[in-house]
Protein backbone atom coordinates (compact mmCIF):
# COMPACT_ATOMS: atom_id res chain seq x y z
CA UNK A 1 0.00 0.00 0.00
CA UNK A 2 1.27 3.17 -1.09
CA UNK A 3 1.14 6.40 1.11
CA UNK A 4 -1.11 9.67 -0.23
CA UNK A 5 0.58 10.84 -2.00
CA UNK A 6 1.77 14.77 -2.51
CA UNK A 7 1.07 17.34 -5.16
CA UNK A 8 4.29 16.90 -6.38
CA UNK A 9 3.87 13.44 -6.38
CA UNK A 10 0.88 13.29 -8.19
CA UNK A 11 2.16 15.44 -10.74
CA UNK A 12 5.29 13.12 -11.41
CA UNK A 13 3.01 10.61 -10.99
CA UNK A 14 0.43 11.85 -13.68
CA UNK A 15 3.61 11.92 -16.69
CA UNK A 16 4.47 8.31 -15.39
CA UNK A 17 1.11 6.80 -16.23
CA UNK A 18 0.38 9.18 -18.81
CA UNK A 19 0.22 6.24 -21.58
CA UNK A 20 -0.47 2.91 -19.06
CA UNK A 21 -3.67 1.00 -19.77
CA UNK A 22 -6.52 1.61 -17.68
CA UNK A 23 -6.04 -1.38 -15.88
CA UNK A 24 -2.33 -0.03 -14.66
CA UNK A 25 -4.13 3.29 -13.36
CA UNK A 26 -6.98 1.56 -11.59
CA UNK A 27 -4.18 -0.91 -10.09
CA UNK A 28 -2.55 2.28 -8.83
CA UNK A 29 -5.81 4.19 -7.36
CA UNK A 30 -6.46 1.24 -5.44
CA UNK A 31 -3.27 0.48 -4.04
CA UNK A 32 -3.45 4.10 -2.62
CA UNK A 33 -3.82 4.00 1.43
CA UNK A 34 -6.77 5.86 2.69
CA UNK A 35 -10.48 4.96 1.29
CA UNK A 36 -11.03 5.10 -2.19
CA UNK A 37 -13.90 4.75 -4.45
CA UNK A 38 -15.45 4.42 -8.06
CA UNK A 39 -17.69 6.65 -9.18
CA UNK A 40 -20.26 5.29 -11.13
CA UNK A 41 -22.89 6.75 -12.94
CA UNK A 42 -24.41 4.10 -14.57
CA UNK A 43 -24.04 4.63 -17.63
CA UNK A 44 -20.89 2.85 -19.78
CA UNK A 45 -18.73 3.42 -16.81
CA UNK A 46 -19.10 -0.28 -15.88
CA UNK A 47 -15.79 -0.87 -17.49
CA UNK A 48 -13.75 0.54 -14.05
CA UNK A 49 -16.08 -1.78 -12.01
CA UNK A 50 -15.35 -4.58 -14.17
CA UNK A 51 -11.40 -3.70 -14.39
CA UNK A 52 -11.17 -3.16 -10.76
CA UNK A 53 -12.91 -6.66 -10.15
CA UNK A 54 -10.64 -8.29 -12.19
CA UNK A 55 -7.72 -7.00 -10.15
CA UNK A 56 -8.80 -9.07 -6.72
CA UNK A 57 -8.28 -5.79 -4.38
CA UNK A 58 -11.07 -4.76 -2.30
CA UNK A 59 -13.10 -1.47 -4.19
CA UNK A 60 -15.76 0.64 -2.77
CA UNK A 61 -18.36 2.02 -5.76
CA UNK A 62 -21.07 4.99 -5.35
CA UNK A 63 -23.53 6.59 -7.40
CA UNK A 64 -25.47 9.92 -6.80
CA UNK A 65 -29.16 9.35 -7.12
CA UNK A 66 -30.27 12.31 -8.22
CA UNK A 67 -33.83 11.11 -7.96
CA UNK A 68 -34.31 11.79 -11.67
CA UNK A 69 -32.64 9.28 -13.52
CA UNK A 70 -34.49 6.55 -15.76
CA UNK A 71 -35.88 3.61 -14.29
CA UNK A 72 -33.66 1.99 -17.15
CA UNK A 73 -30.76 3.35 -15.12
CA UNK A 74 -31.98 2.27 -11.62
CA UNK A 75 -32.29 -0.93 -13.24
CA UNK A 76 -28.96 -0.77 -14.21
CA UNK A 77 -27.50 -0.22 -11.34
CA UNK A 78 -29.17 -3.06 -9.46
CA UNK A 79 -27.79 -5.17 -12.25
CA UNK A 80 -24.49 -4.25 -12.03
CA UNK A 81 -24.62 -5.02 -8.27
CA UNK A 82 -25.44 -8.11 -8.58
CA UNK A 83 -23.72 -9.33 -11.59
CA UNK A 84 -20.58 -8.22 -9.40
CA UNK A 85 -21.83 -9.15 -5.94
CA UNK A 86 -21.10 -5.28 -4.56
CA UNK A 87 -22.40 -2.64 -2.72
CA UNK A 88 -23.11 0.36 -4.43
CA UNK A 89 -23.14 3.16 -1.64
CA UNK A 90 -26.31 5.52 -3.03
CA UNK A 91 -25.83 9.30 -2.30
CA UNK A 92 -29.25 11.08 -2.33
CA UNK A 93 -29.30 14.78 -1.95
CA UNK A 94 -30.58 17.04 1.40
CA UNK A 95 -34.62 16.84 1.53
CA UNK A 96 -34.38 20.16 2.68
CA UNK A 97 -32.66 21.53 -0.05
CA UNK A 98 -34.72 19.99 -2.64
CA UNK A 99 -37.87 20.32 -1.11
CA UNK A 100 -37.14 24.02 -1.02
CA UNK A 101 -36.26 24.12 -4.78
CA UNK A 102 -39.44 22.20 -6.44
CA UNK A 103 -41.84 24.01 -3.68
CA UNK A 104 -40.70 27.08 -4.77
CA UNK A 105 -39.56 26.45 -8.56
CA UNK A 106 -41.37 23.46 -9.65
CA UNK A 107 -39.66 20.24 -10.92
CA UNK A 108 -38.31 21.68 -14.47
CA UNK A 109 -36.89 24.76 -13.32
CA UNK A 110 -33.41 23.99 -15.18
CA UNK A 111 -34.91 24.69 -18.61
CA UNK A 112 -35.27 28.45 -17.51
CA UNK A 113 -32.70 29.21 -14.94
CA UNK A 114 -30.26 26.59 -16.50
CA UNK A 115 -28.98 23.38 -14.45
CA UNK A 116 -26.25 24.75 -11.72
CA UNK A 117 -29.21 25.32 -9.13
CA UNK A 118 -30.88 22.24 -9.28
CA UNK A 119 -27.22 19.63 -10.42
CA UNK A 120 -26.22 21.77 -6.99
CA UNK A 121 -28.62 20.40 -4.95
CA UNK A 122 -29.01 17.06 -6.55
CA UNK A 123 -25.02 16.32 -7.42
CA UNK A 124 -22.60 18.44 -6.42
CA UNK A 125 -23.61 18.33 -2.29
CA UNK A 126 -24.34 14.96 -2.25
CA UNK A 127 -20.84 14.24 -4.23
CA UNK A 128 -19.08 16.97 -1.60
CA UNK A 129 -20.17 14.63 1.01
CA UNK A 130 -19.26 11.83 -0.35
CA UNK A 131 -15.99 12.74 -1.48
CA UNK A 132 -15.08 14.38 2.35
CA UNK A 133 -14.99 10.20 3.91
CA UNK A 134 -12.98 9.67 0.84
CA UNK A 135 -8.88 10.72 0.07
CA UNK A 136 -9.25 9.34 -3.16
CA UNK A 137 -12.07 8.56 -6.11
CA UNK A 138 -11.86 6.99 -9.85
CA UNK A 139 -14.16 8.54 -12.35
CA UNK A 140 -15.14 7.30 -16.31
CA UNK A 141 -14.24 10.87 -17.55
CA UNK A 142 -12.64 10.74 -21.37
CA UNK A 143 -11.03 13.47 -23.04
CA UNK A 144 -12.80 12.82 -26.43
CA UNK A 145 -16.27 13.02 -24.12
CA UNK A 146 -16.44 16.67 -24.20
CA UNK A 147 -15.13 19.37 -26.64
CA UNK A 148 -13.53 22.13 -24.93
CA UNK A 149 -13.82 20.93 -21.13
CA UNK A 150 -12.27 17.54 -20.94
CA UNK A 151 -9.89 17.51 -23.75
CA UNK A 152 -6.87 17.77 -21.05
CA UNK A 153 -7.46 15.84 -18.63
CA UNK A 154 -4.79 13.61 -16.78
CA UNK A 155 -5.07 10.44 -15.44
CA UNK A 156 -4.21 11.27 -12.34
CA UNK A 157 -4.36 14.62 -10.60
CA UNK A 158 -4.94 16.44 -7.33
CA UNK A 159 -8.53 17.00 -7.58
CA UNK A 160 -9.75 20.75 -8.62
CA UNK A 161 -12.78 21.00 -7.74
CA UNK A 162 -13.22 19.13 -4.33
CA UNK A 163 -9.72 19.19 -2.65
CA UNK A 164 -9.70 21.81 0.83
CA UNK A 165 -6.83 23.75 2.14
CA UNK A 166 -7.03 21.05 5.10
CA UNK A 167 -7.08 18.28 2.31
CA UNK A 168 -5.72 16.62 -0.86
CA UNK A 169 -8.15 14.94 -2.81
CA UNK A 170 -6.72 12.65 -5.49
CA UNK A 171 -8.85 12.05 -8.72
CA UNK A 172 -8.00 9.11 -11.07
CA UNK A 173 -9.36 8.98 -14.84
CA UNK A 174 -8.27 5.82 -15.81
CA UNK A 175 -10.33 5.94 -18.93
CA UNK A 176 -8.64 9.42 -20.14
CA UNK A 177 -7.15 8.36 -23.11
CA UNK A 178 -9.66 6.19 -24.50
CA UNK A 179 -12.42 6.59 -27.09
CA UNK A 180 -15.86 6.04 -26.88
CA UNK A 181 -15.02 2.95 -29.56
CA UNK A 182 -12.36 1.65 -26.81
CA UNK A 183 -15.01 1.29 -24.14
CA UNK A 184 -17.75 -0.50 -26.43
CA UNK A 185 -15.31 -2.89 -27.74
CA UNK A 186 -14.56 -3.60 -24.36
CA UNK A 187 -18.28 -4.19 -23.24
CA UNK A 188 -19.17 -6.51 -25.95
CA UNK A 189 -15.20 -8.13 -25.81
CA UNK A 190 -15.96 -8.87 -21.94
CA UNK A 191 -20.17 -9.20 -22.15
CA UNK A 192 -20.54 -7.15 -19.55
CA UNK A 193 -23.78 -5.66 -18.41
CA UNK A 194 -24.71 -2.37 -19.79
CA UNK A 195 -27.61 0.43 -19.94
CA UNK A 196 -30.40 -0.47 -22.07
CA UNK A 197 -31.14 3.16 -23.21
CA UNK A 198 -27.66 2.88 -25.40
CA UNK A 199 -30.00 0.86 -27.13
CA UNK A 200 -32.20 3.37 -28.14
CA UNK A 201 -29.63 5.95 -29.37
CA UNK A 202 -28.78 7.59 -25.99
CA UNK A 203 -24.98 7.84 -25.58
CA UNK A 204 -23.87 9.77 -22.43
CA UNK A 205 -26.71 9.29 -19.78
CA UNK A 206 -27.74 11.55 -16.80
CA UNK A 207 -30.95 12.64 -15.47
CA UNK A 208 -33.64 11.66 -17.61
CA UNK A 209 -35.01 14.93 -18.08
CA UNK A 210 -31.68 16.28 -19.25
CA UNK A 211 -30.60 13.87 -21.50
CA UNK A 212 -31.69 12.54 -24.65
CA UNK A 213 -30.60 10.68 -27.50
CA UNK A 214 -28.44 11.62 -30.16
CA UNK A 215 -28.66 11.54 -34.29
CA UNK A 216 -25.73 9.53 -36.34
CA UNK A 217 -23.04 11.83 -36.13
CA UNK A 218 -24.25 14.47 -33.45
CA UNK A 219 -21.20 14.43 -30.85
CA UNK A 220 -22.95 12.71 -27.21
CA UNK A 221 -22.45 15.99 -25.29
CA UNK A 222 -25.27 17.40 -27.54
CA UNK A 223 -27.41 15.25 -25.70
CA UNK A 224 -27.18 17.03 -22.14
CA UNK A 225 -28.56 20.35 -21.46
CA UNK A 226 -29.11 20.79 -25.17
CA UNK A 227 -30.46 23.74 -24.55
CA UNK A 228 -27.15 25.16 -23.20
CA UNK A 229 -24.07 26.74 -24.20
CA UNK A 230 -22.40 23.38 -26.06
CA UNK A 231 -18.71 23.70 -24.91
CA UNK A 232 -19.34 24.34 -20.81
CA UNK A 233 -21.61 21.43 -20.29
CA UNK A 234 -20.29 20.41 -16.63
CA UNK A 235 -22.65 20.12 -13.80
CA UNK A 236 -20.15 20.71 -11.51
CA UNK A 237 -19.04 17.15 -10.53
CA UNK A 238 -15.85 18.20 -12.98
CA UNK A 239 -16.12 21.70 -12.39
CA UNK A 240 -12.60 21.93 -11.98
CA UNK A 241 -12.14 20.78 -16.21
CA UNK A 242 -13.79 24.02 -16.84
CA UNK A 243 -11.06 27.11 -17.61
CA UNK A 244 -11.58 30.22 -15.13
S1 LIG B 1 -21.54 14.72 -15.85
O1 LIG B 1 -20.79 15.54 -14.90
O2 LIG B 1 -21.64 15.30 -17.19
O3 LIG B 1 -22.85 14.27 -15.33
P1 LIG B 1 -20.69 12.29 -17.11
O4 LIG B 1 -22.08 11.77 -17.25
O5 LIG B 1 -19.99 12.78 -18.31
O6 LIG B 1 -20.64 13.43 -15.96
O7 LIG B 1 -19.81 11.18 -16.39
C1 LIG B 1 -18.43 11.35 -16.17
C2 LIG B 1 -18.06 10.60 -14.91
O8 LIG B 1 -18.61 11.30 -13.77
C3 LIG B 1 -18.65 9.21 -14.82
O9 LIG B 1 -17.83 8.29 -15.50
C4 LIG B 1 -18.68 8.99 -13.32
O10 LIG B 1 -17.42 8.61 -12.85
C5 LIG B 1 -19.03 10.37 -12.79
N1 LIG B 1 -20.48 10.53 -12.61
C6 LIG B 1 -21.37 11.16 -13.42
N2 LIG B 1 -22.61 11.08 -12.94
C7 LIG B 1 -22.53 10.37 -11.79
C8 LIG B 1 -23.47 9.91 -10.82
N3 LIG B 1 -24.78 10.17 -10.93
N4 LIG B 1 -23.02 9.17 -9.78
C9 LIG B 1 -21.70 8.90 -9.64
N5 LIG B 1 -20.77 9.30 -10.51
C10 LIG B 1 -21.16 10.03 -11.58
FE1 LIG C 1 -31.25 18.48 -12.14
FE2 LIG C 1 -30.94 17.99 -14.78
FE3 LIG C 1 -28.83 18.42 -13.16
FE4 LIG C 1 -30.24 16.15 -13.02
S1 LIG C 1 -28.98 16.87 -14.77
S2 LIG C 1 -29.50 17.34 -11.30
S3 LIG C 1 -32.34 16.93 -13.34
S4 LIG C 1 -30.45 19.89 -13.73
Amino acid sequence: MTTIPTIDIVDALAAEYADKSPNEIIELALSQEGEIAISFSGAEDVVLIDMASHLGKPFRVFSLDTGRLHAETYQFIDAVRKHYNIDIEICFPETEAIQQLVTEKGFFSFYQDDHKECCGIRKVQPLRKKLATLDGWITGQRKDQSPGTRNDIPVVQADPGFSGPGKQLIKYNPLANWSSADVWNYIRLMEIPYNPLHERGFISIGCEPCTRPVLPNQHEREGRWWWEDATHKECGLHAGNLKK
